[in-house]
């Protein structure tokens, strides 16, 4: 995926020694009792690099599923709704700037939604490192050429359940999920399985970005970074 992104400027609003601060430190079940002065956080300059650092940390801890994040839409009369889908990477968005993205079925609750109303938050919690990272912003359909290389990426279990699979439709019961993985591998054969019309990726071009992390007595890290008149600026937020 792309990462020719445009380059943009940090403002920095938060105070400075919590710039000169490492962020690399990294907490653990212990966090609680870290002295209330240490392990600040230092934002690096571009914040999809704080989420592939926050990434890799939780991976490294063994968190169980690390690119889990909750995906909070809303319909056009405002109904949220909320739930979990697996970060794919980041690729640059028609805004030109940093992207995050998933894959789903374009006729799912969670598509109808984007359609009727393109915006929409993710949150990553690693309780492992008791850290929350929370995106907030515009959402764009994937082109359907990067929706194609990612689905021949796929196991092809994984393709035959997205072809077989009529997402947050009802079913009668499991044999009928069943009975249609069985009509779908008979279409297919042996051959290329083809990304369906109805299947793809979304991408979140994030406007606001907060990073959090625990303290003792609930005087939590926070971070919020907001893209203001083409720059990211960083404040601090009360926990
Ligand atoms: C750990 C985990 C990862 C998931 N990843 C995805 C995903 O990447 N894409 C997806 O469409 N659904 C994923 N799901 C299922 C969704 O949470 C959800 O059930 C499904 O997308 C239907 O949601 P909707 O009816 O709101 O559209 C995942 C669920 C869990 C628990």
């Amino acid at each position: 995926m792309s990462r020719d992104f445009l380059p943009f400027a940090i403002v920095d609003a938060v105070e400075d020694q919590v710039q000169d601060a490492p962020m690399n430190q990294t907490p653990s079940h212990t966090t609680n009792m870290l002295p209330m002065n240490e392990g600040l956080l230092q934002l690096p300059a571009d914040p999809f690099d704080g989420l592939r650092q926050w990434l890799d940390e939780a991976k490294a801890a063994g968190a169980a599923e690390p690119t889990a994040m909750t995906l909070a839409t809303a319909s056009s009369d405002g109904t949220p709704m909320a739930r979990i889908v697996l970060y794919k990477g980041s690729s640059t968005s028609s805004l030109g700037r940093e992207a995050a993205e998933f894959y789903t079925n374009y006729e799912s609750r969670k598509s109808r939604a984007l359609i009727e109303n393109p915006r929409a938050a993710l949150v990553f919690h690693w309780n492992i490192m008791r850290r929350q990272l929370r995106f907030e912003g515009v959402v764009e359909k994937v082109s359907v050429e990067e929706s194609n290389a990612y689905f021949q990426s796929r196991a092809r279990d994984s393709q035959i359940g997205a072809w077989s699979s009529p997402q947050s439709d009802y079913l009668q019961d499991r044999t009928e999920l069943l009975a249609r993985i069985e009509a779908t591998k008979k279409r297919f054969g042996e051959s290329k399985i083809p990304c369906p019309p109805f299947w793809g990726g979304w991408r979140l071009t994030p406007s606001r970005i907060e990073f959090w992390e625990e303290r003792p007595f609930r005087l939590h890290e926070r971070y919020e970074l907001k893209f203001e008149n083409g720059l990211w600026v960083k404040r601090r937020l009360a926990p």
